[in-house]
């Protein structure tokens, strides 16, 4: 596990070399809102792009889908948001500080049961910040509320999408008929989900904005066991491919009374953080609940029906549920290396701790940086040309200033690639130097090959 200190570092880091900005920070900040710098944005959309990749291009019967956020909101009483996606809280009478209750009962060790909590024990009385008395716990509804049209009153209220998912469900037939597609298949989309989380908090981690990546899968209820062991083991193994270290990741099953109203079975993919092991996704059994509870709410049959015996179906769905902050998040987590005294030691400058970002290629922000050795217009011109010749393929960047060490230092902490040294012989070899993040070996590669040479590396 990393050490509990390595949060405030990433979190310094991040906005430092322009990966995450707290939101509206000129006006003193949003809480629990982030905007993505440039670095952040790339390795974002690295990040979404390797899971379109692995759930779309890679299974032929998966397919795309942008739904709206806003959406009819019959659709969350449909799905059982309005009832039931609350969760239990506490206000402070004296500091006015609010809790989620369940969390005050895991923190200190009480499984927090609390439907069948008849006597709720001191953790739910007492504020643990200032010793003041609690209310009562009472259920709070995350949905955001908002409202469509000029007027505000009950008619006009509008929900922002907790999940993505619902977006899929309500476009079942839309997409099954228009793709002609047959059972089993899914659905894969990508889009912001927003929750007025209580207590949002560890960075990134939990906001109340934030992305998600969800697959829907429609399976006849004979299949959805195997499928849903299909996809738990594929999920796990697609952070691992990414460059996560397995023993920073595990599975957790959830317990029949933790279960979220639709699920009949529920996995977690976690991640060993420094604040403890958390849920990084979610892979559900959600059987027949939403299609079901559509037809019910919508008046349109939603079933499928079974060629061979002529039979009448609901599909389960087996869905998997990740977020694309989260998981940028613990992407980062697990990249950041310091090494005390660095890996090379030739100058004064270079002594100094070294901060290596150990991305994986295909998720790396900043392929290639371009470092022409000095900035006479000599180097300049066929630096500029270099970098002309890879920024249309690559996230590149430009950097001449200060000594070469630190320049590599700079790159290394971002977690670029490969750089390129343009020095004085490449005005007469017409050669460059490439440098690997990971090994520091230096390679001389002709100008006119070095198009071919990283097409090889990074394919
Ligand atoms: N459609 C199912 C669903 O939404 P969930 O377990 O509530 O399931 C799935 O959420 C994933 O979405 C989580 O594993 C997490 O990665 C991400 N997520 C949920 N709430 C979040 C929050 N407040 N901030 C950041 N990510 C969140």
């Amino acid at each position: 596990m990393l050490e509990q200190n390595s949060m405030e570092k990433i979190v310094s880091l991040a906005k430092r070399r322009g990966f995450i900005f707290q939101s509206s920070e000129i006006y003193g900040g949003l809480n629990s809102f982030y905007d993505y710098g440039p670095l952040g944005v790339e390795l974002k959309n690295n990040i979404k792009k390797a899971w379109w990749q692995a759930m779309v291009y890679q299974h032929s019967n998966i397919v795309g889908l942008d739904s709206a956020i806003l959406m009819h909101p019959k659709i969350w009483e449909a799905s059982g948001h309005i009832a039931n996606f609350t969760d239990p809280l506490v206000d402070c009478k004296k500091c006015k500080k609010r809790f989620r209750a369940d969390h005050l009962l895991e923190a200190a060790g009480i499984k927090p049961d609390l439907g069948t909590m008849k006597n709720p024990p001191k953790e739910l009385k007492e504020c643990l910040e200032c010793g003041g008395q609690l209310t009562e716990v009472r259920q709070f509804n995350l949905m955001f509320k908002t409202f469509m049209g000029p007027v505000e009153d009950a008619g006009s209220v509008v929900y922002l999408r907790p999940e993505t998912a619902q977006g899929i469900y309500v476009n079942f037939q839309n997409v099954m008929e228009s793709m002609r597609l047959k059972l089993p298949f899914g659905i894969a989309q990508i889009g912001k989900a927003f929750r007025n989380e209580i207590t949002p908090g560890n960075f990134t981690f939990r906001t109340r904005e934030f992305e998600q990546m969800e697959m829907q899968y429609f399976v006849h209820p004979s299949q959805a066991d195997e499928v849903f062991e299909k996809f738990k083991e594929a999920r796990l193994q697609w952070y691992i491919d990414l460059g996560i270290k397995k023993e920073n990741l595990r599975f957790r099953e959830h317990e029949k009374d933790e279960l979220a109203h639709y699920a009949k079975r529920a996995v977690d993919v976690e991640y060993n953080t420094p604040f403890g092991w958390k849920e990084l996704e979610g892979i559900h059994n959600r059987g027949d609940w939403d299609l079901s509870r559509h037809s019910e709410f919508s008046g349109q049959d939603l079933r499928c029906v079974d060629v061979g015996s002529g039979e009448k179906f609901f599909p389960y769905i087996i869905e998997t549920s990740a977020g694309a902050d989260r998981a940028t998040l613990m992407f980062l987590l697990d990249a950041y290396q310091e090494i005390e005294g660095g890996r090379t030691t030739t100058t004064e400058s270079t002594k100094e701790m070294e901060t290596i970002l150990s991305f994986s290629p295909k998720i790396a922000p900043v392929k290639i940086a371009v470092l022409p050795l000095s900035k006479k217009p000599e180097l300049n011109e066929v630096s500029k040309k270099v970098l002309d010749s890879l920024q249309s393929d690559y996230f590149c960047l430009y950097d001449e200033t200060q000594s070469i060490g630190r320049r590599y230092r700079r790159q290394d902490e971002i977690g670029t690639l490969y750089c390129v040294t343009i020095d004085f012989e490449t005005l007469e070899d017409q050669a460059v130097t490439v440098r690997d993040r990971n090994t520091m070996q230096q390679e001389r590669i002709a100008i006119d090959q070095l198009k071919d040479y990283f097409k090889l590396k990074l394919s």
